[in-house]
């Protein structure tokens, strides 16, 4: 029990790094609405995140960066309401962290103070370690974000595994480590090599949450949407489904117009005199 609350121990930094140093592995998921996120919290999710990937999930885009941060602040603070004992991050969208330290300050602080999040998260590795530094030193917890960075998509051409060429290796050694001296309290590695991001994993202090990344991180994230089947488009190489949703969902949606047309619903019984 803590003073926040009477029933739950809230999950805050403190509880992820100790998840990690008892070799209990952090189970992390997306979510962009109260309802989903009240499940996921329900079965013991440690941390959700909001992650911009609601651009393409919810939103109906083709990748995350028309994502907006009013889109964050608004769906991370749905999220909030529905929580109540996972660590709530929202994910800071394309360019509102990186024109300079004092713009992402106000940014995060936006997610932090309307909407009620625990953490934010940034993509980006060495290049965005003073923006991390400054986040922190101002009280605002850091979920740093390496590998395959989405919102470089466009620069980068496509979703490329890093880790396998000399060069690639060697920046996310260095966006690893400056990562963690800048500050963050974990940081997510995404598809990156299983063995690089063993070694990885291995060398830091902060836990790390893979997504194609292998099994060797001290937790691992996934697109609720992806595991659920709710997706249909593609199956990611690093997901798995555990339920196939959108099937359900169709059948469910086409015995309920079939029975309105036959007219079987209503019947009485969801009536009223
Ligand atoms: O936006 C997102 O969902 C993410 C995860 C894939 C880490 O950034």
């Amino acid at each position: 029990m803590t003073a926040q609350s009477s029933e739950v121990e809230r999950v805050g930094v403190r509880q992820i790094r100790k998840m990690a140093a008892d070799g209990r592995r952090i189970v992390a998921v997306t979510a962009y609405d109260a309802l989903m996120a009240r499940l996921a919290d329900q079965v013991g999710v440690d941390l959700i995140l909001v992650g911009d990937s609601l651009g393409m999930t919810v939103l109906g885009y083709e990748t995350t960066i028309p994502v907006t941060l009013d889109d964050i602040v608004h769906h991370t603070a749905a999220v909030r309401r529905g929580v109540r004992r996972a660590m709530v991050v929202g994910d800071m969208p394309f360019l509102t962290v990186q024109i300079s330290p004092e713009e992402a300050l106000r940014n995060c602080g936006r997610v932090m103070q309307e909407a009620g999040a625990d953490a934010i998260k940034l993509e980006g590795g060495e290049r965005m370690a003073p923006t991390i530094r400054r986040l922190v030193d101002c009280g605002i917890p850091v979920l740093g974000h390496i590998g395959i960075l989405p919102q470089a998509i466009k620069a980068e051409g496509g979703y490329r595994v890093q880790g396998r060429t000399p060069a690639s290796i060697a920046q996310m050694r260095r966006d690893a480590l400056a990562v963690q001296e800048a500050g963050a309290f974990a940081i997510v590695l995404e598809g990156i090599a299983m063995d690089l991001s063993r070694e990885i994993s291995g060398s830091l202090e902060i836990p790390t949450l893979g997504i194609g990344a292998g099994p060797h991180c001290d937790g691992q994230m996934q697109v609720m949407p992806d595991i659920l089947g709710l997706f249909e488009d593609f199956v990611p190489r690093h997901t798995k489904r555990y339920a196939t949703l959108a099937e359900q969902i169709r059948q469910a949606l086409t015995a309920y117009r079939d029975e309105v047309q036959s007219g079987a619903f209503p019947t009485e019984e969801q009536s009223f005199q």
